[in-house]
């Protein structure tokens, strides 16, 4: 007779998780419009009005990473009260970790002195935060981990070609982390989410690491390397259009109405995409719509935790408000769930 399985006993499964503290890391090199105006033939005006950009901030070479990712994930475990020792799994959501071996999450790990602690890295563009929020809350509902740190970092300013006109000004570098554990309150709804692939050129990386290693060899120091290149206004398009039917199923599946909503926090791609997300959604004038792209830039998967930590630093949102996060990019990916918001240290 074949052996049975054991599984985890009910007691062991927490039936509401929640955003138990958020941490940030925001590089110190501050890049204002004109420092990136000049080789794109832009402007401070241009940059503005059309993204909602004023400045952006690049990391130093000492600001890699793993130690932005290491200080966001810090100052999320102290917002949560939680000791490093508690935490079963970290989840890093990135594509700026340069090494396709070995992944970077286990080294935030190392830095916060876990050697033991499951780790991985997750790819999905600037969907990724919102995505390993996903799998923490389920990990945590299912048993699988006490408590999972969920971090969104970039430093794409390793991956912009300064001379393209549509990523150049736009994308930045930063980090933020989220604690996911048991709650006696419900305070992460269930995530919509989705991709579709034969958009998969719409946002990518120019050409990969072996066609470049080719080009070197035929083209030797003439070869260019790889970028981030993205087709701006379809992505434009997508977002501002599409979206709001996966916005609406995050709510109707957490039963709550964009009446309710305390604050809008979506992936900070462009500020207009947010103002049509905010009009389309008809949110009430009580509601914060994040606009953390003004100081920040577009930080991919860092983006959503970044924005969320400046709602509640400004005391636009409080711990405990009800926000609506939905991220949005490469792949083309998407996925949005309702949260309580967490408490920041
Ligand atoms: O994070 C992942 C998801 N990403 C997004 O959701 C980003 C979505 N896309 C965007 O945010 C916008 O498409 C951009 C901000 C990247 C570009 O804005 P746009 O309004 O779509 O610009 P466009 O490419 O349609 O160009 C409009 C005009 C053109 O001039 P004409 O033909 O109207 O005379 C361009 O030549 O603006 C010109 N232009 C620029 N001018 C100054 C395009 N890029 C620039 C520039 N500076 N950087």
């Amino acid at each position: 007779m074949p052996a049975t399985i054991s599984t985890r006993p009910p007691a062991q499964k927490p039936t509401q998780t929640a955003l138990l503290g958020l941490g940030v890391y925001r590089p110190s090199r501050v890049v204002m419009n004109d420092e990136v105006a000049g080789p794109i033939d832009s402007s401070d005006e241009w940059i503005q009005t059309r993204s909602g950009i004023r400045s952006r901030r690049y990391a130093t070479e000492d600001e890699t990473l793993v130690d932005m990712s290491a200080a966001a994930s810090r100052a999320a475990l102290n917002a949560a009260g939680i000791a490093a020792e508690q935490v079963d799994c970290i989840i890093l959501a990135t594509s700026t970790n340069f090494s396709l071996t070995p992944a970077a999450a286990p080294q935030i790990g190392a830095a916060l002195g876990l050697t033991d602690t499951a780790a991985f890295d997750l790819s999905s563009g600037c969907s990724g935060f919102c995505f390993g929020l996903s799998l923490a809350d389920d990990m945590v509902r299912a048993g699988s981990a006490r408590h999972v740190l969920v971090v969104g970092a970039e430093r794409l300013s390793d991956a912009v070609d300064f001379t393209d006109r549509s990523t150049a000004f736009i994308f930045a570098d930063g980090a933020g982390a989220v604690v996911v554990g048991a709650s006696e309150s419900a305070g992460i709804g269930p995530t919509s989410w989705g991709s579709d692939g034969t958009s998969a050129d719409a946002i990518r990386q120019t050409k990969d690491f072996l066609t470049y290693i080719n080009d070197v060899g035929t083209q030797g120091s003439d070869a260019v390397r790889p970028y981030v290149e993205m087709r701006g206004t379809s992505v434009f398009r997508w977002a501002a259009h599409s979206l709001e039917k996966v916005c609406r199923d995050a709510l109707d599946r957490a039963g709550v109405s964009p009446e309710d909503l305390d604050a809008l926090i979506p992936h900070q791609a462009n500020g207009r995409i947010t103002e049509v997300m905010a009009r389309t959604l008809k949110l009430p004038p009580t509601c914060a719509v994040a606009n953390d792209i003004v100081d920040a830039g577009n930080t991919s998967a860092a983006s959503v935790p970044l924005a969320m930590e400046a709602l509640l630093r400004a005391g636009e949102a409080n711990p405990g408000d009800i926000a609506l996060l939905i991220a949005f990019g490469a792949g083309l990916s998407y996925a949005a769930q309702v949260v309580a918001l967490p408490p920041i240290s």
